[in-house]
C-alpha cells in the first residue's frame, strides 16, 4: 500500500533509480498519463509515481498530458504531490546543480489544457491561487535539504511554453519579472492540482544558466549533460531524508 504522497518525476527519473513494486496502466476521462502509475519505493516508504515525460522521456513538456497525470494521481490516492523538474537559473550566483524550491510562478504557457473544468461554483471555477505551491511540503522538503546539507534556492519559477530554449532576450525580460529561475512544466500541474485539492510543492534542479546567463558562454547543453547527474543524486538523497518524514506511518 502507498501512503497518500505522490511524485511526477521529469527528466532524471532513471538517474534516481526507485524501485518499482509495481506498475499499472490506468485511464482517465482526460485520456492516458505521460507513463503507467508506479507505486515506487524510496527509503522504505512507498509511494504513487508517473514520469512527466514518459518513462522513456519522450513526451516533450507542451505535449505533456498535465490533466490526465494529475488525475491519475488523484485516483491512486495522492493528497500530497511533489514535482521534480530541472530549471535554468536565472538569478545571478545560482549555479547547476543547484537545487531550489520555487515559492511563486509566473505563467508564461500557451495553449495548454489548464483546467480540468468542472467546477461549478465560484470557488472551484477560479481556484485561490496567490501561494500555488503548499507552505507545509515546501517547508518539509527544505527542512530535509537542511538535513542532507543542500543548500537551496527559492524564488519565482517562470513557466515557459517550451520546447525550445528562450532566447537571452527574453531571460532578461523573465528577470525584470522577478523570475529567479526558467522550466517548462510547472504550469499547468500546480494548478490541476489545487483543482483537485492536492497539496504541491516544487523541488526543482537548476541544471544550467538560462540563455545568456553563462558567465563563461558555456553552451546550455554541455552544462546540463555536466550537471543533471550530481543534481539528480542530490534529489534522490533529499528524497531518501524527506520520505520517512512525510510518511511517518506508511511501510
Ligand atoms: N529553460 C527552460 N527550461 C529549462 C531550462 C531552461 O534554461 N533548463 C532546464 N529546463
Amino acid at each position: 500500500m502507498s501512503g497518500d504522497v505522490g511524485l511526477i518525476v521529469g527528466s532524471g527519473l532513471t538517474a534516481l533509480a526507485p524501485r518499482i513494486v509495481t506498475s499499472e496502466s490506468v485511464a482517465t476521462p482526460y485520456g492516458t498519463p505521460s507513463s503507467r502509475v508506479l507505486t515506487v519505493e524510496i527509503a522504505d516508504r512507498r509511494l504513487a509515481c508517473i514520469a512527466r515525460h514518459g518513462t522513456d522521456s519522450t513526451i516533450p513538456p507542451h505535449a505533456v498530458n498535465y490533466r490526465a497525470n494529475v488525475r491519475a494521481l488523484h485516483d491512486a490516492g495522492v493528497r500530497r504531490l511533489i514535482g521534480v523538474n530541472l530549471v535554468g537559473a536565472i538569478e545571478a550566483g545560482f549555479e547547476p546543480g543547484t537545487l531550489a524550491i520555487p515559492d511563486q510562478l509566473i505563467d508564461y504557457t500557451a495553449g495548454r489544457e489548464s483546467s480540468f473544468g468542472e467546477g461549478d461554483d465560484l470557488e472551484t471555477r477560479h481556484v485561490d491561487f496567490t501561494e500555488p505551491f503548499d507552505p507545509i511540503l515546501r517547508g518539509a522538503i527544505a527542512g530535509a535539504a537542511v538535513a542532507c546539507g543542500h543548500s537551496i534556492r527559492r524564488g519565482v519559477y517562470g513557466v515557459t511554453q517550451g520546447p525550445r530554449l528562450e532566447t537571452a532576450a527574453e531571460v532578461d525580460r523573465l528577470e525584470r519579472d522577478g523570475c529567479t529561475m526558467v522550466g517548462m512544466t510547472a504550469m499547468p500541474e500546480a494548478v490541476l492540482a489545487r483543482e483537485l485539492g492536492i497539496d504541491y510543492a516544487l523541488l526543482a534542479v537548476a541544471v544550467n544558466h538560462a540563455a545568456g546567463r553563462s558567465p563563461g558562454a558555456a553552451p546550455i547543453h554541455a552544462e546540463i549533460e555536466r550537471s543533471v547527474t550530481d543534481g539528480m543524486a542530490r534529489v534522490a538523497e533529499l528524497l531518501e531524508a524527506l520520505l520517512p518524514q512525510l510518511l511517518r506511518d506508511a511501510v
